[in-house]
Formats: C-alpha cells, sequence, structure tokens
C-alpha cells in the first residue's frame, strides 16, 4: 500500500507533491521520490527511508516543473532501496510511472521486454510498466497505456507521465485506490483525499477499471478496457483533514476493519491460480522436496498474531496431517525445545519488530532450524532473518488493535497449508480446488458482513457498561473467540474471558450468573450439539446469549437470545468472516465508551522491548 500524488498546472510541481506525500506517508514509509518534466527532460531523484530523506535531496537539487509524479513506497515486490524506489522510468526517460499495488504476471512481461533487448535497473513488478510503454507507444499515449495495462493482471493504481506528451498526466485504477482532483487551471491525483484537499475539494474517486487523462483544462474520465468515455459528477469532500486522513472513518481501526476485503485479495489473489484452481508460492527458495520433508511445525507469535497461529494450526492439521504446536513467543523463547531436522517454525508478525518473536527466530535458526515468516513489512527484522518469508499485503496497519493484518495472517496461513497439502497430496485436487474457491468469494462476503455493521452497534450498546462477559466456541470458533475477546478488552477496557465452551463446566461456570453476556461461536458443524448444549448451560444460569451462526441456521436461535449471521462458508474457512463482527463489537463498544479506539492506555503498536 503505496501513496500516490500527481500534479500538473502552472505551479511548483515539487512543492505540491511533496506536501501532498507528507499527507500519505502513513500509507508507506520505506522510501520515496518524485519525477518532474523540468527544461532539461524528465527529472527524478529518489530516496530509501522516510520522505525527509527525499526533501533533504531535493533542497540541494530541487526539480523545476510544473508536471510531476510522486510516491511513498510501503515494499511489494523488492526489498526497500534507492533502485527500487519510484517513479519508475524506461531507460531512455520518456516515462515515468508511480504505482501502488502488485503486477501479478510481472514476471512474463519482464522476460519479454529482456529478450527484445529491455535492461532493469530494479526489482520491482513497476519497472516493467514504464519498459512496456515505451515498447508499445505509437504517439498516442492514451491508446498505449490502454494497451499496457490490458497486458497486466494484478490489482493496482498507476500515475503516468510522459515526455513525449508534456500536457498530460494519466490515473489509472485497477482495485487499488486512486481519487483525482480537480482544479482552476490544474488538476491532481492521489491515493487519497488528504493528499489533494489543500488545493481542491472537487474529486472523482476513479472505480475499478477506469482511468483519467488529466491536463491543465480538465479531467476525462475513459473505461479502460473499452476507451469509452465516462460522465461522472464531480464529488465534493467536506470532510476536514483530520477525518480525510482516516479516509472518511472515525478512527483508523474502523478503516482498518474496512479495508480487510481488499488486504484479502491482496493476500490470496497472487497466489492462486486461476485456471489450475491451485496455490502457488513463488516466494518460497526452498524446494518441494524439503517442505514436504517436515514433520512437525512451531507456530511462535504474539497477542493477535498467535491467535492467527491457533486458526492455522487446525488448518494445517486438518489439511496435511503434520503436527502442528503454537506457542507465545515470551514462553516458547525461554524453553527447550524439541527440534529436529525435519522441523520448521513459522513465526507470525504484523510489524516484523516484536522483541520476543525476534528472540525466538534467532534462537531457532541458532539451533539450525529452518524458520520461515509470516509478516506485513517487507524489511523488518523478522523479514529479513528468517529464511522463508510469506509476506501479507494488508498495507500499513496504524490502529494500536490489530485488525486487518490479524485476518490477512489467517489467509496467508490457508495459503501455505494448502499449497503443503497439494505437494505432500493429502487432499485431492477437487479438494483443494472447492477451498480456493470459497477463499476467493471472502473478500465479497466480508464486505457483505461489512454492510450490516449496524447490528453490531446496537449490541455494543448493549454491552458498553458490564464488567464483565465471555466469549465461548470450540475448535475453530474457540481461536475465534480468543482473539474476539483480546480486541475487547484491550480497546474497551472490559474484562472478557474466552473458553473452550466445553471447559466451562470445569470452574468458569461458576461464574456465569443473571445477565451476564455471552457470546457464543457455533460455525463449526462437527461439534454444534456439543456447542448447543454449552450454550444451555449458560442459559440455564441466566446468561444472555449473543449466538453466531452461518446464513440459513435456523436452529440458534431457539437456544440464544440473538444470533449474528455470517454468509456460509466452509467451516474451515470461518474464522475469517466469523471475527469481522467481533472487530466491529469492540470498536463500537469501545467508542460507546467515549475511549480513545487508536491508542488504548497501555499499549503500543509495536512491542521491540521484552
Ligand atoms: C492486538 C495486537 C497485539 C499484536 C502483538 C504482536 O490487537 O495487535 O496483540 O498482535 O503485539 O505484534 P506483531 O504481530 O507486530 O508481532
Amino acid at each position: 500500500m503505496c501513496g500516490i500524488v500527481g500534479y500538473i498546472g502552472n505551479k511548483n510541481a515539487q512543492e505540491i507533491i511533496i506536501e501532498g506525500l507528507r499527507k500519505l506517508e502513513y500509507r508507506g514509509y520505506d522510501s520515496a521520490g518524485l519525477a518532474v518534466l523540468t527544461e532539461q527532460g524528465l527529472s527524478l531523484d529518489k530516496k530509501q527511508g522516510r520522505l525527509a530523506n527525499l526533501e533533504e535531496l531535493l533542497a540541494a537539487q530541487p526539480l523545476k516543473g510544473h508536471v510531476g509524479i510522486g510516491h511513498t513506497r510501503w515494499a511489494t515486490h523488492g526489498r526497500p532501496s534507492d533502485l527500487n524506489a519510484h517513479p519508475h522510468t524506461d531507460a531512455k526517460r520518456k516515462f515515468a510511472v508511480v504505482h501502488n499495488g502488485i503486477i501479478e504476471n510481472f514476471l512474463s512481461i519482464k522476460e519479454e521486454l529482456v529478450q527484445k533487448g529491455y535492461t532493469f535497473v530494479s526489482e520491482t513488478d513497476t519497472e516493467v510498466i514504464a519498459h512496456l510503454l515505451d515498447d508499445l507507444y505509437d504517439g498516442d499515449l492514451v491508446a498505449t497505456v490502454q494497451k499496457a495495462v490490458k497486458r497486466m493482471r494484478g490489482a493496482y493504481a498507476l500515475g503516468i507521465m510522459s515526455e513525449h506528451e508534456p500536457d498530460k498526466l494519466i490515473a489509472v485504477r485497477l482495485a487499488s485506490p486512486l481519487i483525482v482532483g480537480v482544479g482552476e487551471g490544474e488538476s491532481f491525483i492521489g491515493s487519497d483525499i488528504p493528499a489533494l484537499l489543500e488545493h481542491t475539494r472537487d474529486v472523482y474517486i476513479l472505480n475499478e477499471g477506469e482511468m483519467a487523462v488529466l491536463t491543465r483544462d480538465g479531467v476525462e474520465l475513459f473505461d479502460t478496457e473499452t476507451g469509452q468515455k465516462l460522465e461522472r459528477d464531480i464529488f465534493h469532500v467536506d470532510w476536514d483533514l483530520v477525518q480525510a486522513e482516516k479516509g472518511g472513518f472515525d478512527s483508523f481501526m474502523l478503516k482498518e476493519i474496512f479495508e480487510q476485503p481488499q488486504a484479502i485479495r491482496d493476500t490470496i489473489g497472487s497466489r492462486i491460480d486461476l485456471d489450475e484452481k491451485k496455490v502457488v508460492l513463488p516466494e518460497l527458495k526452498m524446494s518441494d522436496a524439503q517442505l514436504a520433508s517436515y514433520d512437525r511445525i512451531y507456530i511462535i507469535a504474539c497477542g493477535t498474531s498467535m491467535h492467527a497461529g491457533l486458526v492455522g494450526k487446525d488448518v494445517i492439521e486438518k489439511l496435511t496431517r503434520i503436527p502442528v504446536e503454537v506457542a507465545v513467543a515470551s514462553e516458547f523463547r525461554y524453553r527447550d525445545p524439541i527440534y529436529t531436522d525435519k522441523t520448521l517454525m513459522i513465526v507470525i508478525s504484523q510489524s516484523g519488530e516484536t522483541a520476543d518473536t525476534l528472540a525466538a527466530l534467532r534462537e531457532a535458526k541458532k539451533s539450525g532450524v529452518t524458520v520461515m515468516a509470516i509478516t506485513n513489512v517487507v524489511g523488518s527484522s523478522v523479514a529479513r532473518e528468517a529464511d522463508e518469508v510469506l509476506f501479507t499485503w494488508a498495507g500499513p496497519e496504524v490502529a494500536v488493535a490489530s485488525t486487518k493484518a490479524y485476518t490477512s495472517q489467517v489467509a496467508a496461513l490457508y495459503m501455505f497449508a494448502l499449497y503443503l497439502s497439494q505437494i505432500k497430496g493429502t487432499q485431492s485436487a477437487e479438494q483443494i480446488a472447492e477451498i480456493v474457491d470459497h477463499l476467493l468469494e471472502l473478500p465479497g462476503q466480508i464486505s457483505q458482513i461489512l454492510a450490516d455493521a449496524d447490528h453490531v452497534r446496537q449490541y455494543a450498546e448493549r454491552i458498553k457498561d458490564v464488567t464483565s462477559l465471555f466469549f465461548i466456541g470450540r475448535s475453530l470458533d474457540y481461536a475465534v473467540s480468543l482473539e474476539g475477546s483480546l480486541k475487547l478488552k484491550e480497546i474497551s477496557y472490559i474484562h472478557s474471558e474466552a473458553y473452550a465452551a466445553g471447559e466451562l463446566k470445569h470452574g468458569t461456570l461458576a461464574l456465569i450468573e443473571e445477565d451476564v453476556p455471552v457470546i457464543a461461536l457455533a460455525t463449526q458443524p462437527d461439534i454444534y450439539e456439543k456447542m448447543v448444549s454449552n450454550i444451555v448451560e449458560v442459559k440455564a444460569r441466566g446468561a444472555h446469549v449473543l449466538g453466531f451462526a452461518f446464513a440459513g441456521d435456523n436452529d440458534l436461535i431457539k437456544t440464544v437470545d440473538q444470533v449474528v449471521y455470517v454468509p456460509k462458508t466452509l467451516p474451515l474457512l470461518a474464522p475469517i468472516l466469523t471475527v469481522i463482527p467481533l472487530q466491529l463489537l469492540a470498536y463500537y463498544t469501545s467508542a460507546a465508551r467515549g475511549l480513545d479506539v487508536d491508542k488504548p492506555r497501555n499499549l503500543a503498536k509495536s512491542v521491540t522491548v521484552e
């Protein structure tokens, strides 16, 4: 998730773009760059690190011109470096491109261009676009961009300019967000509204598959596929800047909850072979034979990431029959674990900097164990030190309470488990294809749940003043209960406990009395009846029960007081859906109590101390 800003007008492009990038720095900050059409032609500067590093460079050698594009990067393909920073150009510097997202088929385009004699200087997928434009250019920039886009698969937003046609900027949107601003004698591109707000409040929010051609005189919108011109009313933004940085949401947490369809799409999209309906993990360096040789897996992480690991354990064991142990990193690092040469360790960390997780990783590596990381931050310590990395493409997570990182971690674990089962042959091609089909439906199903958020808000009003509540579930529902409970306590400060529902009667049931809220997840068919019996046990002691079930379950409501329904999927995939209302419940409860949702007391986003 990177930040894009573009400008065409009569003012100093550098100033406007840098100012805009500053407003987008929250989207990514491992490098920044700027390209401007100057009297000397297309000129650019880019620098690894924060935007301030680029500004320092520009202070010494400003880029003077009135047309330009800039970028703050959140690395995907290629580690953070000056060379991998955007904008990228072709060798003759006729085209400059900034990009947010992933070009899934960049390798095949790159191979083709290399055969034609193009040389590449970066490790990014973006650079292929600049060379491709040069290869296809026929005197018409708009038509050339259309042709290029037809060759590219993936989810992306692009800002493009060319020295051939200096009076135009082009913006293209496929899946990643992009806004175009209309001013007096000037036009703007931005990944997000805050980048433009100082200059204009009149914007077009590009829809998927649309492109915009910007000139000083205005903006024209086109369908990228057909080239057909589109008519659209301008959207007038009446948010203030703080609201705009949060995309119009009240908090980063709520924004990040709503970003989950995209985060899941990005995390699974490039790892699913749609024709063969199977999973591909091209990023793995180890051979399939090596991967298939492991007979024991440790998953090590903290907090929410550990909860994702608990879902991963069940899924990996179910699909591959390899035993998996999950442990919190702060405990595991001081244990004397039993390793063999067939042990694989998976560490999960959103930030990639959590001290305990990093220490466990280092201990394991010292013992010669292969470590695979699942992390959200390219260039983080965990990503650099692990032998193998599966990135979650959730984009920067700002709110302390993790939401989109959790569901993306779970999605990455599904990818891993499916891949392992493919190479071990523990699931048939048909079984894999069925799971893949359902995985592809998840982003849309999450959107459906989010559209019904009000339901959860009402329940939050009911529980906002209670002093204690319980989450119960069995098997995968129990793993999700733990996450629901953590989310609620960390931002609402209400005491809550998650229990394996069958374990209640061994002690905790004593705490259930009249009107105590119990949230009971019941999505797992093989244990459904037992779960209902556990619900009856708490109901009999006076609990008020909110049940969670798949749409179409008409039975649960007969036992509980209220039900939250999530769209039907395979029971194995339920965690990604049931956690969404639980995140919303934590959010709305915290908000109803008037608390700072994004920055809960005593907690930090990245815990780099023991
Ligand atoms: C809770 C939360 C924490 C983190 C934990 C590990 O919402 O975010 O429990 O999951 O501190 O952090 P990472 O994943 O960065 O290692």
